[in-house]
């Protein structure tokens, strides 16, 4: 079967395509025949060497959906011909993150799901939404995970709420959606101006062309007559954390998501933090109970992930280099399997 491979800090230069071997499969494990894999900012951080747990080549990716094609000894979960999503940290099953659950996700210091097929124990896998293609099932494991796990788990936003949302990137168009059909008010950044009409299509009440307002938050306190929104999801990091902080209200929330702003701001101001008696919260992902509720919550809605582009199997690296450029909206998508996969690797 054909997998792709990559070093941490390899660059995308780096990204090859290799025939890896077939083993054999352990009691409890699964055989999955990857059909679509979403590509995540983390990934090209592990490509560039700024994130990832080990120098050895993996297979990178952690977002992908795919079908059972074959069941170790024991399994209880999935039949032959399930369709299946890999959770981001297969240990993570429920409950509180733990050290030990949490070492590990995929396409990280393990191996991903860029490939034609992947093995991971039957608890690794959660059931693709019925109402979803491909390569929308397959965008679930992070982007939406983590801005379900940000605005309702961790956040606990609720209809009513007014957040604040950066950028048009997956994370955030996902907690746009989210938000959206949860009946919150959405107030969404972007660098984009030509992204404005797709964003408010999506259902963002306000949305702030940060060229314009660089000093968005002062829109946000306008918009909110003065008072500040209930709740930030912050993916800048550097650059974005502080008037993220300014921009929610007085004992509102501001959920610390991202660092696509050259990582993540070493000094914070306390004092305006316990003067507004406001909260940061570090979200990591989620756990695969998480994922199960953001499944069902996608089902009761209909509701549909937002891809921008889908590339072939073989054109991976054009992929990555696409999400590198930013002109994406939503997700960036790569197709392991169009055919029937079951027929293709039998
Ligand atoms: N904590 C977790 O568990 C977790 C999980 C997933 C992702 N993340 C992190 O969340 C961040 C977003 O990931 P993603 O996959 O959604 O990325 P992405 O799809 O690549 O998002 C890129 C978009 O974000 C906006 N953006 C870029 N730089 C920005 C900045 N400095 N400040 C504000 N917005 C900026 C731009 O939107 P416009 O063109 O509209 O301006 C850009 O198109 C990354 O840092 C990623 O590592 C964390």
């Amino acid at each position: 079967m054909n997998a792709y491979r990559i070093s941490r800090g390899a660059t995308l230069a780096g990204l090859e395509r290799i025939a890896a071997p077939r083993r054999a499969l352990a009691a409890g494990e699964v055989r999955v025949a990857m059909r679509a894999v979403a590509l995540n900012q983390r990934d090209l951080q592990v490509a560039a060497g700024r994130m990832g747990a080990t120098a050895e080549p993996i297979v990178p990716a952690s977002d992908g959906v795919g079908v059972v094609v074959e069941t170790g000894a024991g399994v209880q979960r999935w039949r032959v011909g399930d369709r299946v999503i890999a959770a981001f940290f297969p240990e993570w099953l429920d409950g509180l993150p733990e050290p030990g659950t949490t070492a590990r996700g995929l396409g990280g210091g393990r191996d991903g799901v860029l490939a034609e097929e992947v093995v991971l124990r039957e608890a690794a896998w959660f059931r693709g939404p019925a109402h979803l293609g491909d390569a929308e099932a397959a965008t679930l494991a992070t982007a939406g995970v983590v801005a379900w796990n940000a605005l309702f788990e961790a956040g606990g936003a609720k209809a009513g709420d007014t957040v604040v949302l950066l950028g048009s990137g997956g994370v955030s168009v996902f907690a746009l959606q989210l938000a959206h059909a949860a009946g919150l008010r959405t107030i969404v950044t972007t660098s984009s101006s030509a992204k404005r009409e797709r964003l408010c299509a999506l259902g963002a009440d306000v949305v702030i062309d940060t060229q314009a307002e660089p000093e968005w938050q002062d829109v946000v306190l306008n918009a909110t007559a003065g008072r500040g929104a209930d709740f930030a999801l912050d993916v800048g990091g550097e650059g974005t954390l502080a008037r993220s902080l300014a921009a929610v209200r007085m004992g509102g929330a501001v959920a610390v998501v991202g660092g696509l702003g050259d990582g993540f701001p070493s000094t914070f101001d306390g004092a305006a933090l316990m003067g507004g008696a406001k909260r940061l919260l570090g979200v990591l992902v989620g756990s695969r109970a998480m994922a199960e509720r953001l499944v069902r919550f996608l089902e009761d809605r209909a509701l549909r992930p937002v891809v921008d582009r889908v590339f072939p199997f073989a054109q991976a690296r054009a992929a990555y280099e696409y999400l590198a450029s930013g002109r994406h909206l939503g997700k960036v998508v790569v197709e392991v399997a169009s055919a029937d996969p079951v027929r293709r690797v039998a």
